[in-house]
């Protein structure tokens, strides 16, 4: 039996036919940063998925603003050649392309410069009557944070995001979606959210988070309130710890200033890994809707415990081997000090303050030039209350985990005892395990797609509220707040490991450890 067919232990019972859903609404989209990394690498590929599988508009038209002295059709051979980058194992659907292509127009001007919005008000102009975008419009923040106050403020000066009642009596819509990271602290995220609030409604606003868009991230609702199976067990009396991990094998790349300001904390744990710890941890909702679900999350952030500093470790890569690569240490890196102390790596214990979860710690890790890639949600089940086996060598029987896989290899798994056969009374740990790959075929997807169609049907569920955002800076802060204080040199860890040795002692100290990051067969015993 080939090895495809072998791992496939779990047969598929139900696939009625998908819903094919609709194109999106009408609508111009505005990217701000329109010629930055984002754009190419992420927002374009993603637009032109939408449109090869017929989601995008066809009433729908693309500017983008820049700085630089360009035209349109150098704008355009720019994005082309991003997404032939991203598209290098397939051939590109040339119609597709065309019709974007013919939807483009680049702007150039100052985000500072009052200019640059008479123009962008012509450009939404001329795209509703070339191409009937109904006066709708998306604007894209894709640029630095220290941004979005004054585009906000200048969008609203030049009056291009009020939604008021047209000549033929439809009310357009206008929506603003903001990058992260939004703010960099508790204080700093409640400023930017009252300020951008006196320009527009909280309805208008789309926080992103990227990892919300990841198909296995919006799983992990189906798999706990699609099933009556994990729900009775999905709580203190069963669980013993959650652990959440977000390991990388990439560097800091070329991103040495922004990550100076950011640090694996800022840049991972408010967005990213709270995202999906408050899904494990809600609450089941009543209804899937949007208001339903975000009130869900954000009372289970609501609920976790501000950390305790001394329940947090950070560390920073120091010099090693990654997949066979050398790798210089973090501080040798590009546009970072010699003498930084910016951490690449980060690990927490949380404590959620409710029923459900009272006792139940949540330990979660990130980092970058560890020793492989892999984002999973690992839940660890409680021991046997008793103890027929004993008589046993070693830790038997092992507990259970469920293991979520967010990526690569999306997918769940179940570990758990049987019997190994032969005359003794032997247990063994075994697994029953889901890929994703192996019952439903990959479509072209860079992560943006869902995110942008949201965007583009009004459908802010995947999207970080303004209280959400600033709970999740709550939790953190006080790690914040002790480092902006202390200047002692990070521990470091070797690039390509599992990671520091302070936070094997962070989760020892409970009797507890880490799961693997490397995948080995004794990993998860
Ligand atoms: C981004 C961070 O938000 O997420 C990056 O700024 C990080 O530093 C990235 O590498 C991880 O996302 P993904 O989808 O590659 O896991």
């Amino acid at each position: 039996m080939n090895e495809q067919l072998s791992r496939k232990t779990i047969a598929r019972i139900d696939a009625p036919p998908r819903r094919v859903p609709q194109p999106a609404d009408p609508c111009a989209m505005v990217i701000f940063g329109g010629t930055g990394d984002l754009t190419h690498r992420l927002l374009m590929p993603a637009l032109y998925n939408l449109a090869s599988t017929r989601l995008l508009p066809e009433k729908f038209a693309l500017i983008g603003l820049g700085t630089g002295d360009r035209t349109t059709e150098s704008w355009q051979a720019d994005l082309r050649a991003g997404l032939e980058r991203a598209n290098k194992d397939s051939s590109i659907d040339e119609a597709a392309w065309h019709s974007l292509a013919s939807r483009m127009r680049y702007v150039r001007g100052d985000l500072n410069d009052p200019e640059l919005y008479k123009r962008i008000g012509q450009a939404l102009e001329r795209a509703d009557a070339e191409h009937q975008t109904e006066g709708n419009a998306i604007f894209y923040l894709a640029v630095a944070d220290r941004f979005f106050a004054t585009i906000v403020d200048r969008l609203g000066e030049a009056g291009l995001v009020r939604e008021e009642p047209n000549a033929n009596g439809q009310r357009p819509w206008r929506r603003v979606v903001i990058e992260k990271p939004f703010g960099n602290s508790v204080d700093s995220a409640h400023k930017l959210n009252d300020h951008i609030l006196k320009t527009l409604k909280e309805s208008q606003i789309f926080r992103i988070d990227h990892y919300l868009g990841k198909e296995t991230v919006q799983n992990i609702l189906a798999l706990r309130f699609g099933n009556t199976l994990f729900e009775p067990i999905w709580n203190r009396d069963r669980i013993d710890h959650v652990q959440i991990t977000a390991a990388e094998v990439v560097g800091v790349e070329k991103r040495g200033k922004f990550y100076e300001q950011t640090g694996a904390l800022r840049d991972m744990m408010p967005n990213h890994v709270l995202s999906l710890l408050s899904l494990v941890a809600m609450e089941p909702p009543a209804r899937f809707d949007a208001q339903t679900i975000r009130n869900k999350k954000t009372e289970v952030l609501s609920a976790i415990r501000a950390v305790d500093p001394n329940s947090v470790v950070r560390a920073q890569y120091g010099a090693g081997t990654v997949r066979g690569e050398r790798c210089i240490p973090y501080r040798q890196e590009p546009d970072v000090a010699r003498d930084s102390n910016t951490e690449t790596y980060v690990a927490m214990r949380l404590e959620v303050d409710n029923w459900r979860w009272a006792g139940v710690p949540f330990y979660l890790r990130t980092g970058k030039h560890l020793a492989d890639r892999r984002t999973e949600i690992a839940i660890r089940f409680k021991k046997t209350p008793a103890a027929p086996f004993e008589e046993l060598e070693g830790e038997n029987p092992r507990p259970n985990w469920l293991v979520l896989r967010i990526q690569p290899d999306e997918g769940i798994s179940l570990q758990f005892e049987i019997k190994r056969p032969g005359p003794a009374m032997e247990l063994a740990a075994v697994k029953m395990d889901f890929h994703y790959q192996d019952w439903f075929p990959p479509e072209p997807n860079v992560g943006y797609e869902t995110l942008l169609y949201d965007v583009m049907i009004g459908d802010p569920m995947l999207f970080m509220r303004a209280d959400t955002i600033e709970q999740a800076w709550r939790i953190v802060q006080p790690a914040l707040d002790q480092w902006a204080h202390d200047h002692d040199s990070l521990p470091t860890y070797p690039s390509g490991s599992e990671g520091p040795v302070e936070a094997d002692a962070l989760i020892s100290r409970s009797g507890r450890h880490w799961r693997q990051v490397v995948a080995s067969p004794e990993e998860q015993r």
